[in-house]
């Protein structure tokens, strides 16, 4: 159907990166339109890529809640401009449309959404009688898009950001139409991955589409372009069990930087490794869902090495060695560990 769409955001270049592995997620598991909306801040050149992955790339205005009270309940101060997400009303050539978060990354075809009415979404892990607004099923509208604004005007945002005005405005959700309750494989936080782990053990195999909430995003991980496998600190329990993020990363290296080196973001891929690890990002970590205080990390300082050639075609090792590199994170992305063969060891692992 021609007027169903995938829509997400990016207001600047890190959140565009998470928006081409999740376009680049969807070329693989539907025909339906894409369309990314941006803000001016995204660079020019990044547009470029951005056109390469999606049938759309919208420029529209910043809306920013700037309410820096409700923000800092959430500790996340950066949220404000979540509103700009409203903008997604205003595409009224498609008829219905599944917002996505840049965030997101897809594993399986999940055109049934379209099947569901607004406003559909997947219960939020931190608190269930709220929908998360990372994935939702919508209908375009002016009528809506106006309205939501005249709401963010005069009452604002319960979280600062846009799940709480959305939920507010659409408030019957918890209560009214449990066709509108997403089962949560169509939104799998990643936090709940290690939060239940039994059910994750018991259901993670069916997971539709993972999504990377929190202060932390893939992006922000260091990559090893040697041992091909990503770090970061050993309280961060996502490391515990990194098959999502590895896809992740897997869909990044393998076709999205070719794109970006291609495009001129980054020079050449020894340098758009080295981009990537001079991303040194400096967090104070804590998030609605991290149980630590404050934990100050520099998630940065990549080793490039063998990225500059092709490095040689790793030795091939027994299954019992290859098994006990998986579990302590080292993956070979391009050879035995591809994003396809992952999945596969991520079903069996899940089984
Ligand atoms: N977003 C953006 N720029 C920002 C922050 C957020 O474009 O600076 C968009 C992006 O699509 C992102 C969504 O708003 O996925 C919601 O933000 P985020 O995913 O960081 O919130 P979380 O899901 O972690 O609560
Ligand atoms: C939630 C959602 C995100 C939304 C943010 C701010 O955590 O995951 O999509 O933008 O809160 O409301
Ligand atoms: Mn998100």
């Amino acid at each position: 159907m021609a007027d169903h769409a995938y829509v997400t955001l990016a207001t600047n270049d890190s959140y565009a990166k998470g928006a081409l592995v999740l376009g680049s997620s969807l070329q693989k598991n539907t025909s339906k339109k894409l369309v990314v909306l941006i803000t001016p801040q995204v660079s020019e050149s990044m547009r470029r890529v951005l056109d390469k992955v999606y049938d759309v790339v919208r420029v529209v205005d910043v809306l920013d809640s700037e309410d820096s009270a409700h923000l800092a309940l959430m500790e996340r101060p950066e949220l404000g401009v979540t509103l700009t997400k409203l903008h997604c009303w205003t595409l009224t050539e498609y008829t219905k449309c599944v917002f996505m978060d840049a965030d997101t990354v897809v594993l399986q075809n999940i055109d049934d959404l379209f099947e569901r009415e607004e406003l559909s979404a997947a219960p939020d892990p931190g608190w269930p009688d709220c929908f998360n607004s990372g994935v939702f099923v919508y209908r375009p509208s002016i009528e809506t898009h106006n309205q939501l604004l005249q709401l963010a005007t005069d009452q604002g945002s319960f979280d600062g950001g846009d799940q709480g005005l959305l939920n507010s405005f659409f408030s019957t959700w918890a209560t009214k139409d449990i066709h509108k309750h997403l089962p949560f494989i169509y939104n799998l936080s990643s936090i709940s991955i290690y939060s239940y782990l039994p059910a994750f053990k018991a259901f993670g195999a069916d997971a539709k589409v993972v999504h990377f909430l929190g202060k932390v995003k893939p992006w922000n991980y260091t990559y090893d372009g040697k041992t091909r496998t990503v770090k970061g600190d050993a309280h961060d329990q996502i490391l515990t069990h990194p098959e999502f993020l590895n896809l992740w990363w897997d869909i990044y290296t393998s076709r999205i930087l070719p794109l970006l080196t291609e495009h001129g973001v980054v020079k050449d891929v020894a340098t758009g490794l080295k981009a990537l690890s001079g991303l040194v990002c400096s967090l104070a970590y804590s998030c609605r869902f991290c149980k630590e205080e404050e934990v100050t990390e520099a998630v940065s300082q990549m080793s490039i090495g063998a990225a500059e050639a092709a490095p040689p075609p790793p030795p091939s090792v027994s299954s019992e060695e290859r098994r006990e590199r998986w579990e302590q994170g080292q993956v070979d992305y391009m050879g035995a560990d591809s994003y396809e063969n992952i999945k596969k060891k991520l079903d069996a692992y899940l089984q």
